[in-house]
C-alpha cells in the first residue's frame, strides 16, 4: 500500500494550513493594496489571497506572514512581487469586439476622411498585451498606416510581470480562437520549428506600441494628448471615489472629441456630465 505523504506544516495549522493567515492579516493585505494601488478585495477574496500569498512565502524561504509583512515595507522587489501576485490580469484578443467595430467604422472613417496625420491612444492596464495588439491589428486592417504616419499606442500596466509578456508579444495557438481570420495578416505570425503551437505579433507593427509600467493611482509620466483611451476592465477593482478620480483624469488627458472605452460592467458615474454616453461603454469628450 502506498504511503500517503504529508508536508509536516500541513498538521501544524488549524483546518491544514502551512501559514498562520490572522483576519488582521489579511485586512493589512486589503488595506495595503486599496492605499498603493486602488484595488478594493472584498472579504470573499481571502482564500484566493492566501493561495497566492502562500507561493511567495514559500518562494522567499519565510516562515510567517509577519516575516513576509517586514519583506514587503522595506524591499522594492517584494513589495512589486507582492502586488503583481493580486492582480486580475485576465484579457484576450478583441475582447468586447463592438468597440473595434466603432474604433474601426466611425472612428478612423472620420480620421482617414478629415486627414488625421497624428493619432495617438492609450491602452491603460493593458496586461499581457492582447488589447493594444487588437488595436494595431485594427488599424493594420483599415489601412491606417497608409495615411497616418505619426502613429502610437501607449500601452501601461502596473503589473511589470505581464508587461514583460506584453512585450515579447508571443502567445499560445489558444489565443487564435479569439481572433477573427481577417485580423491575422500580416500582424500575427505563425510560429514553426521550436516555436511550434505559438503565435508572435510581428515586430514590424510591435514597434507602434510603447510599453511603460504606470501606476494609475499616482502621477502619470505622460506628455501626449490621447484621441482614444482605452481602460476596460479595470476600474471594476477600484472603489467609486477611485473610479470617478480616474475618469476626471481621463478627460483631461484626451483630445478635444476624444474617446473613452471602459468595459461592459463599468460606469462612469458621477462624471457623466463630462461625456457623450454613446452607449455599449463608448464616451466622447464634451
Ligand atoms: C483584467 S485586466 C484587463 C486587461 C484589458 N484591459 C482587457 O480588458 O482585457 C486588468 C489589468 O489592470 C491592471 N491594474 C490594476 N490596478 C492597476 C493600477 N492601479 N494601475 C495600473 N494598472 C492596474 C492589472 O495589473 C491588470 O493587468
Amino acid at each position: 500500500m502506498g504511503r500517503v505523504l504529508m508536508r509536516s506544516s500541513d498538521i501544524s495549522r488549524p483546518g491544514g494550513q502551512e501559514f498562520e493567515f490572522t483576519e488582521k492579516d489579511f485586512k493589512y493585505i486589503q488595506w495595503f493594496l486599496h492605499k498603493n494601488v486602488g484595488i478594493f478585495l472584498s472579504d470573499q477574496k481571502r482564500a484566493m489571497v492566501y493561495g497566492r500569498i502562500s507561493r511567495q512565502l514559500r518562494a522567499l524561504k519565510l516562515r510567517s506572514f509577519e516575516e513576509y509583512q517586514k519583506k514587503i515595507e522595506s524591499d522594492t522587489a517584494t513589495r512589486i512581487d507582492f502586488i503583481n501576485s493580486l492582480t486580475t490580469n485576465k484579457t484576450h484578443f478583441f475582447r468586447e469586439f463592438h468597440h473595434f467595430e466603432y474604433f474601426e467604422k466611425v472612428m478612423l472613417d472620420e480620421w482617414r476622411h478629415m486627414g488625421k496625420k497624428r493619432i495617438r491612444i492609450w491602452s491603460a492596464g493593458c496586461s499581457t498585451g492582447e488589447e493594444p495588439y487588437s488595436f494595431i491589428a485594427s488599424l493594420c486592417k483599415e489601412g491606417a498606416l497608409e495615411w497616418c504616419d505619426d502613429l502610437e499606442i501607449l500601452a501601461s500596466d502596473l503589473d511589470t510581470s505581464v508587461l514583460k509578456k506584453a512585450a515579447l508579444g508571443e502567445y499560445t495557438n489558444d489565443a487564435l480562437s479569439s481572433i477573427p481570420p481577417q485580423y491575422l495578416r500580416p500582424c500575427f505570425l505563425k510560429g514553426v520549428g521550436n516555436n511550434e503551437g505559438k503565435i508572435k505579433f510581428a515586430k514590424a507593427f510591435q514597434r507602434l506600441v510603447r510599453f511603460k509600467q504606470i501606476n494609475l493611482l499616482e502621477n502619470w509620466p505622460i506628455h501626449d494628448k490621447f484621441d482614444l483611451i482605452s481602460c476596460r476592465n479595470v476600474m471594476i477593482y477600484f472603489d467609486k471615489p477611485t473610479q470617478e478620480k480616474l475618469i476626471r483624469r481621463y478627460h483631461e488627458q484626451l483630445n478635444p472629441q476624444g474617446v473613452l472605452f471602459i468595459g461592459h460592467s463599468e460606469t462612469i458615474g458621477e462624471c457623466a456630465e463630462l461625456f457623450h454616453n454613446l452607449g455599449n461603454t463608448i464616451y466622447v469628450k464634451q
